[in-house]
């Protein structure tokens, strides 16, 4: 397994990916961690990101001494390489010339390293420090233009430094240039796959819950799902779902998850149905942030109204995944980003229940992979992000019964024909929206003063940043015709074609 120490750059996360894309298990963790916590871990190699710190800099960010004794491979990216080069006595300086996107690395020695690369190869280049002066103990592996020094090897450790990012897509041959670190170089197995991870985590989930009772909250989402059968194959009817109705769910939500999980017969969902609840509580609300703060707190109301009817229950189960780990506060990295966590999912810790998160160390491809093997249809595998506090965000102003029933309809047709017409997984996530406004429109002979619905359909890699999606005009059309000509309220459609930023995926 391979440790990734975080200097704050923005790409860590890739580099995890491609690592684990290697069948490599890693970690990322902050600079800060000790050396003992380095040692608990057992890397078998290192990997320092990069940073938007700068190493020329005097209280720049630095990894604990000691990594450099362990005896182990170690690979700098961009900062990660300027440490490697300031330990060992040389010089990085603010460059005036600053390299930033695509660049030709020639290559003049072949070493491990860069075996199996051409001559001349397309890599990633963000960075404005560089290496000044190259310690005595390293030769140059490859240049650039602008950098002497962008691939460099120790002459007697296995200490490797790369000024480009290999990480990132517009490095063609990056993951190879990984791969000849971790596997030639660290001699490392590539072993971890997603069967791996669930034989080795049932063990652990049996040790841990013992005979004990988990109770999950269960949305029909993929993380949840695939949690659910995870734990299900692990522990049988140990495991308690619940499925809280909240009245702000996709049209005929629990009908479809009971039939999902009708393929588990002995596993058995309680379904709570607490839509009136919610529904009363958000009564005269406009305001974006109370409407989720109510939805939050009524959840956990709710939730923790029925834990409290299972005395003998110790665990909750959470969907958690590797990115809510990483970006979560409690992970001091240089520039984690703290998302305001509005998932319905979080639970407080007063409810006294010991958490069992079994995807915590998983990213979302990686689930969906377990939940493929676990036998969990395309349909929930596929399905595409839905926040928590649902079709609360999604109904511009004050929510109702009525306006969630027609958000249904029309959000139904939209999805149901991305479906019919193979666009449904050409799209990262799509969905529709009910706007506060009435417009006039002719029906038949008559004249209507209906609502307006927005479709929003966007391809995106994480939903921190997201383009619209150019679906194609006739099927545009197609859509809105059927939302005018089926849902009785709704005589107008439009297509939201903004980006985020500046706008977010959500209206609200
Ligand atoms: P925004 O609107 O912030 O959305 O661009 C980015 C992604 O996050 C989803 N989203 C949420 N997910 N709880 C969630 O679990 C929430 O409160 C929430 N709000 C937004 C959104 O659907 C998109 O995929």
């Amino acid at each position: 397994k391979v440790l990734i120490l975080d200097f704050g750059s923005q790409y860590t996360q890739l580099i995890a990916r491609k690592v684990r894309s290697l069948n490599i298990y890693c970690e990322i963790q902050p600079y800060q961690i000790s050396l003992e916590q380095i040692q608990s871990f057992a890397p078998q190699a290192i990997i320092l990101s990069g940073s938007p710190s700068s190493s020329s800099k005097k209280n720049s960010p630095k990894p604990e001494e000691g990594i450099w004794q362990l005896g182990i491979p170690i690979l700098g990216i961009c900062y990660g390489m300027q440490l490697l080069v300031t330990h060992y006595g040389g010089t990085i300086l603010p460059s005036d010339k600053r390299e930033y996107g695509s660049a030709i690395l020639n290559i003049i020695n072949h070493n491990e390293l860069l075996a199996g690369l051409g001559d001349r190869e397309e890599v990633w280049m963000s960075h404005s420090d560089a290496v000044s002066s190259l310690p005595e103990c390293f030769s140059v592996l490859a240049k650039t233009d602008q950098s002497p020094y962008a691939v460099i090897a120790h002459k007697e450790l296995p200490f490797y430094g790369l000024q480009f990012h290999p990480e990132v897509a517009n490095t063609k041959n990056g993951i190879k240039v990984l791969e000849n670190f971790l596997i030639r170089i660290g001699k490392i197995t590539a072993n971890w796959t997603p069967n791996a991870f669930i034989n080795e985590n049932i063990e652990k989930i049996r040790k841990q819950v013992g005979n004990q009772k988990v109770l999950l909250g269960l949305s029909g989402g993929v993380d949840s799902s695939v949690t659910a059968v995870l734990l299900y194959k692990t522990i049988g009817n140990q495991l308690l779902p619940i499925f809280v109705d909240t009245g702000l769910m996709r049209y005929k939500e629990a009908e479809r998850v009971k039939q999902t999980f009708s393929a588990y017969p002995d596993l058995n969902i309680r379904y709570v149905d607490a839509s009136k609840t919610f529904i009363s509580k958000l009564k005269g609300i406009t305001d974006p942030e109370t409407k989720r703060k109510i939805i939050g707190n009524t959840f956990i109301e709710v939730f923790e109204k029925i834990a409290g009817e299972y005395e003998e229950v110790h665990f909750l189960a959470q969907g958690t995944l590797y990115p809510d780990v990483i970006e979560s506060a409690t992970f001091t990295g240089m520039t984690a980003k703290i998302k305001s966590h509005h998932n319905v999912g979080g639970l407080p810790e007063k409810m006294n229940l010991a958490l069992i998160e079994p995807l915590r160390e998983l990213f979302k491809d990686e689930v969906r992979e377990v939940g493929t093997l676990l036998g969990l249809p395309e349909s929930i595998i596929q399905r595409h992000p839905f926040p928590g506090p649902g079709l609360a965000v999604r109904i511009i102003g004050e929510v109702n019964a009525e306006k969630v029933r027609l958000l249904q309809l029309a959000d139904e047709i939209f999805i149901s024909e991305l479906q019919k017409n193979g666009l449904y997984n050409t799209t990262w996530q799509a969905f529709a929206v009910l706007l506060p406004i009435r417009t006039v429109g002719v029906m038949g002979d008559e004249r209507s003063y209906d609502q307006v619905c927005a479709l929003r359909a966007v391809d995106s890699i994480d939903g921190m940043t997201a383009n619209f999606t150019q679906l194609p005009m006739w099927f545009l059309q197609k859509v809105a015709n059927r939302i005018c000509n089926e849902v009785k309220g709704i005589s107008r459609v439009v297509y939201d074609i903004s980006s985020k930023p500046p706008a977010t995926i959500e209206w609200e």
